[in-house]
C-alpha cells in the first residue's frame, strides 16, 4: 500500500512538473540503471490513459527493474501498434482498446505476445451534472427518463434554485422511487421466502397503473433530452441502448470544434466544463477512471443506473409497447454491459 501511495504520488508530480523530477523512488529504493541494455521502446497514444500507463510502467522499468525504458509516440491511431511490433520497431504497448482479432493475428504469427491486463478497468457510463442529480433521486436511475417531467427538466436553459417541481409528491419520479423501493422490498427479494416472481410482478403492475394514471407518458413527450455520445470510431453502444430502452432521448455525438484537433476526449470535457460553469443541464456518454471525478475539476457528474447485462435480456426482441410496459418487463433485465478492460 505504502508503495501504490508513493507511486501515485510520484505520478502526480511528475505529471506537473516533468522536467524538475528526474526519479521518483528514494535512493534506497532504487536500483542501478544498467547502461549495458538498449531501452525498452514502450507504444505511447496521445491521451491521458496512455500517458500516465507508460509513466507508471518506466518509472517501474528504471528505478525498480534497472532496465532503461524509452516512450515512443505513435499518435491516436493505434492500429499502426501490432505492425511496428511485428517489425521490430517497438517493444510493448500498454493501452489496448478492443482490438482482439487484430491482436490474435499477430499472436499467432508469433511476433505479439498478451501479457494479461493491466489492471485498470475502464468503465463507460451515462452522466448528469451533479445539480440535476440533487433534483430528485429518481434522476439517477434509468427508469426516471421516461417520464415527460424528466424530459423538460433537460429543456430548460439552466438548472437553479426555482427548479424544484419534479420533488412534488405527485410527481411520477416519485412513482419511479416507488418502483425502486418495491424491487428492493421483501415482495421483490428472493431472499425473503415468501416471495414469488409472480407476486412482485403483480405489485409492479398495481404501480404501474399508478403511474398511468398519473403520468404523460413517453409517447405525450414531444421533446427528446440531447444525449452526448463519443463518433464512431469509438464504437459507441449508446443509441442501441436508448432504442433498446425506448427512451425518449436523441443520442448525437459530441460537438467538436477545430481547437479539439480531433480529439474526443478533450471535445466531451469541453462541452461539459462549459455546461456545468453555466449550469445547464446535459446527459452524456463518460467514463472512469478520469481526471474529471476529482474535486479539483470543479465538475461534479452523477452515473445513471442501468439495468444490469443479461444474455436472456440482450438477445430478447423488444415488442413496440409503450415505455412503461416495457419498464415492467425489463426489470429484472438489461440491455448492454458496460465493462470494458483495458489490456
Ligand atoms: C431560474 O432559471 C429559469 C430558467 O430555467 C429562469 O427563468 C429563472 O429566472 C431563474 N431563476 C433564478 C432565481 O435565477
Ligand atoms: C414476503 O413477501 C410477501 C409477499 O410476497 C409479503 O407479504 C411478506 O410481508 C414478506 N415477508 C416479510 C417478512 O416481509
Ligand atoms: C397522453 O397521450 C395519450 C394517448 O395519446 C392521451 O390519451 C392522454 O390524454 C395524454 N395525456 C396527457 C396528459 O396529455
Ligand atoms: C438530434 O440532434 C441533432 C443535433 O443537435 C439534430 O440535428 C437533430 O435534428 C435532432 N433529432 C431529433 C429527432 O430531435
Amino acid at each position: 500500500m505504502r508503495f501504490q501511495s508513493v507511486l501515485s504520488a510520484c505520478v502526480a508530480l511528475l505529471l506537473i512538473v516533468p522536467s524538475a523530477v528526474s526519479v521518483c523512488f528514494p535512493d534506497s529504493e532504487r536500483r542501478v540503471l544498467r547502461t549495458d541494455l538498449e531501452p525498452i521502446r514502450l507504444g505511447q497514444g496521445d491521451w491521458n490513459g496512455a500517458r500516465v500507463n507508460n509513466l507508471v510502467a518506466k518509472i517501474l522499468l528504471e528505478e525498480k527493474l534497472g532496465i532503461p525504458a524509452s516512450i515512443i509516440d505513435i499518435g491516436s491511431d493505434d492500429t499502426v501498434v501490432f505492425e511496428m511490433m511485428d517489425r521490430g520497431d517497438l517493444d510493448a504497448y500498454m493501452e489496448l482498446w478492443a482490438m482482439e482479432d487484430v491482436l490474435a493475428h499477430y499472436v499467432a504469427r508469433g511476433s505479439v505476445q498478451y501479457v494479461g491486463p493491466l489492471g485498470v478497468i475502464g468503465r463507460y457510463g451515462w452522466y448528469i451534472p451533479d445539480y440535476v442529480a440533487e433534483l430528485s433521486r429518481s434522476m439517477t436511475q434509468y427508469d426516471a427518463y421516461y417520464f415527460a417531467e424528466t424530459v423538460a427538466i433537460f429543456q430548460l436553459p439552466v438548472i437553479n434554485s426555482s427548479t424544484t417541481s419534479v420533488s412534488d409528491s405527485t410527481s411520477p419520479l416519485t412513482v419511479a422511487e416507488s418502483v425502486e423501493d418495491l424491487l428492493a422490498s421483501d415482495t421483490c427479494n428472493p431472499a425473503n421466502s415468501s416471495a414469488t416472481l409472480q407476486a412482485c410482478y403483480d405489485a409492479l403492475a398495481i404501480l404501474v397503473d399508478q403511474v398511468r394514471e398519473l403520468s404523460r407518458l413517453q409517447e405525450n413527450n414531444t421533446n427528446l433530452i440531447t444525449f452526448w455520445t463519443a463518433p464512431p470510431s469509438w464504437s459507441p453502444i449508446d443509441a442501441t441502448i436508448v432504442r433498446n430502452l425506448e427512451l425518449p432521448m436523441n443520442v448525437t455525438e459530441i460537438p467538436m470544434l477545430p481547437e479539439d484537433n480531433g480529439d474526443v476526449e478533450a471535445a466531451m470535457v469541453r462541452n461539459m466544463a462549459v455546461a456545468y460553469a453555466a449550469r445547464k443541464p446535459f446527459m452524456m456518454q463518460f467514463y472512469v477512471p478520469h481526471p474529471v471525478f476529482s474535486p479539483l475539476s470543479g465538475i461534479g457528474l452523477k452515473r445513471v443506473q442501468l439495468p444490469d447485462y443479461s444474455e436472456d435480456c440482450n438477445a430478447r426482441e423488444w415488442p413496440v409497447l409503450n415505455a412503461l410496459l416495457s419498464l415492467t418487463a425489463c426489470v429484472q433485465c438489461s440491455v448492454v454491459g458496460l465493462v470494458l478492460t483495458l489490456f
